[in-house]
């Protein structure tokens, strides 16, 4: 017989019909109810046996984590939460998962643990709910772009330039690293490497994205991104995914405009198509929180906060702005925000940002016109000789959620820029090259997909919002 996945036979399989279903024991009740999960949805099957009717030892294969095919009778169900339920006629056991050794049992794990075992913690309904609204979020993003009229760009993963200008990469090698040839002033000699030059992973694909905006007009790149950065944060991974779009024509208002829209149609998206997942999370999340603490409790709830963002306007705030306001402020009785007095031209911090978005608007917050010292070589000089034309997105609990500017399309600026930061123009040539020959206005921003995961599904630890995290002393799967 055919499989029907769970979720079809929970969503409209008829009474009366014959159905096979395949999947894993979630649990085993009074050797008559079996809860199966396919994946195919959050909910369980329940699928009823009748004990006279089976052999005693085959029953006993059935323990949670073991994979099991079943056909049966649809029929009406009595149980709580479930409209159907499978009459079990035949049951097959196609793993074991020896209840000895099987590590996840029905009880919660702690996050911690889940992530020792990350090639089982798929089967938890927490990861499977935030597997699939990973995937549905993957989906919006190219929704979201398509229905505009821009194209997917694929960038290069192995690259010969620092998009960032901060340092923070991986270094690729075709080398004997026993053996590695040198110069004869004793520098390694990237000349006989596989692609006869020095070489990374990428950090982000927006330098080379930006040669397809200058033809293409509207583009976006999504791919992995990595960057050495020794940050040991619940907000940092080396692996990440990351969305940049680049359009030319932009100017910087346009930019955030886009920014703010591309945001709230995702949010709004998981709103509609994730209700089951989310649903789960966020009752979850306030089962979390009671154990907390009156004054540590979440202000809202993760549906609540998700429908915020989709309701309310971001607020756009200068750079100058923002430090008026810090220092300004008191975070809280005692303490000020003392050491940014007198020191506009700092980067803001994590505190600084979440106190701006989470104590005194409440809101999102766009930050633009940063000091040009804190901000990387391409984006564009404002005519005040201070700052660039970058904007940071800032969300509750997260922070920078976006950072992106408008370009600078002006060869003669962007080249003193380069060489004022001693990068090395044979790295560059074909960067510069796009002011030569037609340069236009452009602008863009970088999401970090994961954080957006993050914000979402309301988890707090940003190794548990994909399947396979890579952080400092961790790349075990
Ligand atoms: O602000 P960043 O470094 O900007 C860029 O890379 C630009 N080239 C983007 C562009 O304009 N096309 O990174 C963009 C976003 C951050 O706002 C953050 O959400 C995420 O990428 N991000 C990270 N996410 C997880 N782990 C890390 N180590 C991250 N570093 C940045
Ligand atoms: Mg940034």
């Amino acid at each position: 017989m055919k499989r029907t996945k769970i979720i079809d036979v929970l969503d409209g399989a008829k009474v009366g019909t014959q159905v096979n279903v395949k999947g894993w024991v979630r649990t085993f009740r009074n050797n008559q109810f079996i809860a199966i999960n396919d994946g195919s949805t959050i909910n369980n099957v329940q699928a009823v046996v009748d004990f006279n009717s089976f052999d005693e030892k085959h029953l006993k294969r059935v323990t949670t984590g073991a994979c099991i095919s079943v056909n049966g009778e649809v029929v009406e169900s009595l149980g709580k939460g479930q409209s159907v339920e499978i009459k079990v006629a035949e049951l097959e056991i196609l793993g074991d998962a020896d209840p000895e050794k099987f590590p996840l049992q029905p009880k919660k794990h702690s996050l911690e643990f889940l992530r020792e075992i990350a090639h089982l913690r798929a089967r938890t309904n927490t990861f499977g709910a935030i597997y699939r609204i990973r995937h549905a979020m993957i989906f919006a993003v190219h929704k979201f772009f398509t229905d505009k009229g821009f194209f997917n760009i694929h960038t290069p993963i192995i690259t010969g330039s620092d998009a960032e200008g901060a340092g923070e990469m991986f270094k690729v090698t075709n080398f004997d690293l026993d053996s590695v040839p040198r110069t004869e002033d004793g520098r390694i000699d990237y000349k006989e490497d596989f692609f006869g030059k020095e070489t990374n992973l990428t950090v982000s694909g927006q330098l080379e994205v930006e040669t397809a905006c200058m033809a293409l007009s509207e583009v976006y790149t999504f791919g992995p991104t990595f960057r050495a950065e020794n940050s040991n944060t619940s907000r940092h991974l080396a692996e990440f995914w990351m969305i940049e779009p680049e359009m030319a024509f932009y100017e910087l208002e346009d930019n955030m405009n886009l920014a703010e829209e591309f945001l709230k149609y995702l949010v709004g998206y998981a709103l509609e198509n994730c209700k089951d997942d989310l649903a789960f999370l966020d009752n979850r999340a306030q089962e979390e929180d009671k154990a907390k603490p009156q004054n540590e409790r979440a202000e809202m709830t993760l549906l609540e906060r998700l429908q915020f963002i989709v309701d309310n306007e971001f607020v756009r705030l200068s750079y100058t702005e923002a430090i008026d306001i810090l220092r300004n402020s008191k975070p809280n009785k005692k303490k000020k925000f003392q050491y940014l007095i007198n020191d506009w031209g700092a980067d803001l911090q994590s505190e600084h940002e979440r106190f701006l978005v989470e104590k005194h608007f409440k809101k999102p917050v766009i930050l633009f016109n940063y000091p040009k010292e804190i901000k990387a070589f391409y984006m564009r000089h404002n005519d005040d000789g201070k700052t660039v034309a970058a904007m940071d997105v800032l969300f509750p609990g997260i922070g920078e959620i976006i950072g992106g500017s408008q370009r600078e399309e002006r060869y003669d600026v962007l080249k003193a820029k380069v060489e004022e930061q001693g990068i090395p123009e044979e790295d560059l040539w074909w960067y510069l090259d796009l002011r030569k020959f037609g340069s236009a206005p452009h602008s863009g921003f970088g999401l970090g997909f994961e954080r957006m995961i993050q914000f979402v599904t309301g988890m707090g630890n940003i190794r548990d919002v994909i399947p396979f995290p890579r952080t400092p002393d961790n790349a075990e799967f």
